[in-house]
């Protein structure tokens, strides 16, 4: 695909979309697109199946109808196709953020580099050394999880995720656990992902400060009706919602003024 089409592909696609496990539905007919290097926030009440939503999204699971395409591609196919296609065109930091307990944080983000890059040695050294300074974790190289705090443990796992430089990061709940000082810079960090690397972000979230701050559009699903009932900017939701369920979630929320989204 030539950079000029890539454009015009959305990062992330879904028709259709029917998602719940078993015979329940959890969501029904979800329709959405994101373009490439947007930053789209999921929300809505716990249990609504936003994590669901993001794993058929990465093709850790199926939908029970409809289709998503990532850049173009069918993500269980990307994970089929095992070799690098998969990692490199999404990373994902799940809502526990796990990292592998036994390794430092530079195996930690090496370990995809090792498995999908093809480089070897020191490059690989060097260029994990170089994904764990963009998320400000420079001097952290040795360092095992136990050893950081829950904060440094969420750059980690972004370092790792975005360890092959993919079109598209999913964050679920990425500042969950986190003190208000230290999740804003998780909003400038990922601010800056998209600044840099012009990555499409689609990122699960409670907190409305981040929302707010670092979100262009905003989708909203609703266990009552079991469908994303919108998906708009934070100030077309703000002043303008039809949605009773929508209205009372964002209330009193402030829409930041924003200079227009730089990519
Ligand atoms: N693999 C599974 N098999 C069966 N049910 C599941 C599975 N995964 C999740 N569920 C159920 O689906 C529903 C939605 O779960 P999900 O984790 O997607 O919600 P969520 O919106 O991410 O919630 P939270 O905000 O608490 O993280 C829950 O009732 C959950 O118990
Ligand atoms: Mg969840």
């Amino acid at each position: 695909m030539t950079d000029a089409v890539q454009q015009l592909v959305p990062a992330v696609f879904a028709e259709n979309l029917s998602v719940g496990h078993g015979g329940d539905v959890l969501i029904n007919g979800l329709t959405l697109s994101v373009g490439a290097g947007e930053i789209l926030a999921i929300v809505g009440r716990s249990g609504c199946g936003k994590s669901s939503l993001m794993r058929i999204f990465i093709g850790l699971e199926r939908p029970m109808a409809g289709a998503v395409h990532l850049c173009g591609m069918d993500p269980a196919e990307l994970l089929l196709a095992g070799g690098v296609r998969a990692p490199s065109t999404y990373g994902v930091m799940f809502q526990d953020g796990a990292l592998w307990t036994s390794m430092t944080l530079l195996e930690n983000v090496s370990l995809p580099l090792l498995n999908y890059s093809g480089l070897r040695g020191d490059d690989i050294r060097d260029l994990a050394a170089f994904k764990l300074a963009l998320v400000g974790l420079a001097g952290s190289e040795d360092a095992y999880p136990h050893e950081i705090s829950g904060g440094m443990a969420k750059r980690a796992a972004i370092a790792r995720a975005m360890a092959l430089d993919p079109a598209i990061l999913f964050l679920d709940e990425p500042s969950a656990g986190l003190d208000p000082h230290t999740s804003r810079q998780l909003d400038e960090l990922i601010l800056q992902i998209r600044a840099c690397y012009g990555t499409a972000i689609v990122f699960v979230s409670h907190e409305l400060r981040s929302i707010a701050h670092i979100a262009d559009r905003v989708a909203f699903l609703d266990m009552e009706t079991k469908s994303m009932l919108q998906v708009a900017t934070l100030e077309e939701i703000v002043t303008d919602s039809p949605h009773e369920a929508v209205r009372e979630f964002f209330a009193g929320v402030q829409v930041p003024r924003r200079e227009g989204v730089e990519i």
